[in-house]
Formats: structure tokens, sequence, C-alpha cells
């Protein structure tokens, strides 16, 4: 039985395993995953290699002059592996690292930058089938989805993580550095004025600090099923 095509929202804290879980249902399912974080990470690169981010000031009014100078695409690897474009050049590894992190947390606060963000991804999803994963997936951007998941987990294991994550692809960090991190972040996010992380009310919450990605994956889809009224998988 083909099932019904829906939205899925999956927000929560940073290093959460949102983007794990929400690739996972899209490859299950078939349906398109779209890293929302990819675009203000994308946006504050753009304002990095202008100037307009240092470490203790943000030129806010240039960034959002020249939003419309800010085009970003996702086009799947050889491998199916979503990546990012910003005006058509591959920023997927640039994005990535400690500093594009810390100036998307700063770009997010900006109300401009989201409007022109959750326009571009509204339109990503009139005709369903996603899965998006960021902060304000099912609060804004897909108040209407029909699958909300906010993910949660303890900061330390998060940092280890997004640690280890960065090792593996032969980065050097300090541990403290990447924990530090994770919780201003936490705070950013979930303080800043313009739509801050916060649990949808139709939201399901897991914890996935004990979890493993197998598990939970199995969690969501039966979840999925659940929702859609497709019992017949499993
Ligand atoms: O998920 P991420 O770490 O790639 O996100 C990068 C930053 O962008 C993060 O600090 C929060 C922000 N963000 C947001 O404000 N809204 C989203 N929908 C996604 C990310």
């Amino acid at each position: 039985m083909q099932n019904k095509r829906i939205n899925i929202a999956v927000d929560g804290y940073s290093s959460c395993g949102k983007s794990t879980i929400a690739k996972g249902l899209a490859k299950e399912l078939g349906y398109t995953y779209i890293d929302s974080g990819a675009m203000y990470r994308a946006v504050a690169l753009f304002a990095i290699r202008e100037g307009w981010i240092t470490d203790n000031n943000m030129e806010e009014s240039a960034i959002t002059e020249h939003l419309s100078q800010i085009r970003i695409t996702f086009k799947p690897d050889l491998f199916g592996v979503q990546e990012t474009f910003l005006n058509g050049e591959n920023v997927e590894k640039e994005i990535r690292t400690l500093e594009v992190a810390n100036g998307a947390s700063r770009v997010s606060t900006l109300a401009a930058v989201r409007t022109e963000m959750v326009r571009q991804q509204q339109e990503m999803g009139l005709n369903k089938g996603v899965v998006m994963d960021g902060r304000d997936i099912g609060t804004v951007v897909f108040p209407d989805a029909e699958m909300k998941l906010f993910l949660t987990c303890s900061p330390d294991i998060r940092a280890k993580r997004r640690y280890d994550e960065m090792v593996s692809k032969g980065e050097s960090p300090q541990y403290e550095d990447v924990l530090a991190n994770v919780k201003e972040r936490d705070l950013r996010d979930t303080t800043r004025d313009a739509s801050p992380l916060r649990q949808a009310d139709d939201a399901i919450v897991l914890d996935n600090s004990e979890i493993g990605i197998d598990e939970q994956l199995q969690w969501a889809l039966n979840m999925f099923n659940k929702i859609t009224g497709n019992n017949e998988q499993n």
C-alpha cells in the first residue's frame, strides 16, 4: 500500500542526531531530506567571507541588505547524500567548521534572515514528501506538518558525538571547545527573539541520550506508519 505523502519536521538542540534520524527516514520513505541548518550556515559563510562577521562584530544591515544575492540549493552527490551549494559553489565541507557553526548561530538571530530562509523552506515543502530538520520546522516552517519530532540529548553526549565526528573527518578539536560551543548555541537558540527553539505543542519528544541509531529510526518509522495509517510494514 502506498503511504500518503506527508511532511516531517525534526527539531531539537544542536548535535542531537536530528540529521541522522531525518536522513534515515527520508531514505526509508523515498522522501527528500532538507537540512535547514545548512542554509543558515551558508548565509554565515557568505557573511564571513565578506568580512561581515568577525569574532566580536556582526554587520547586520550588510547581511540583510545582501540576502537577495545569496542563493542556497541542495544536490545529491554520487552516493545520494545531499550537499549544500552557495551560489552554485559546493560549500558542504566548509560550512561544517566551528567558525561557521558559530556564525550560523548568530545570523539565525536576525529576523530578516529567518524570514527569507523560512520562505525558501516552505517552497521546498509545497509538494510534501519532505523531511526537514532544524529548530523551528514544527513551529514556524511547517506548523501543519503531519509528523513532528523533537529530539533532546544531554550536552555532554552531544559534545562527545560532535567531537568524534570532527576527529573522524581529520580535524583536531579540543573537547572543551566543542562542549562550550554546544552550550553556547543552546543558549542562543533558546533565548533569541526571532523564533527561539521550542517544542511544538503537537511534537513527539525523543530523548536519544541512551538510544542507538537503528532503534531510534525504527521507533520513528513506527510512528510514521501510525500517523499515515499504514500498519502493513514491520
Ligand atoms: O543544525 P545546525 O547546527 O546545522 O544549525 C546551525 C545554526 O542554525 C544553529 O545555531 C541554529 C540555527 N538554525 C536555526 O536557527 N533554525 C533552523 N531551522 C536551523 C538551524
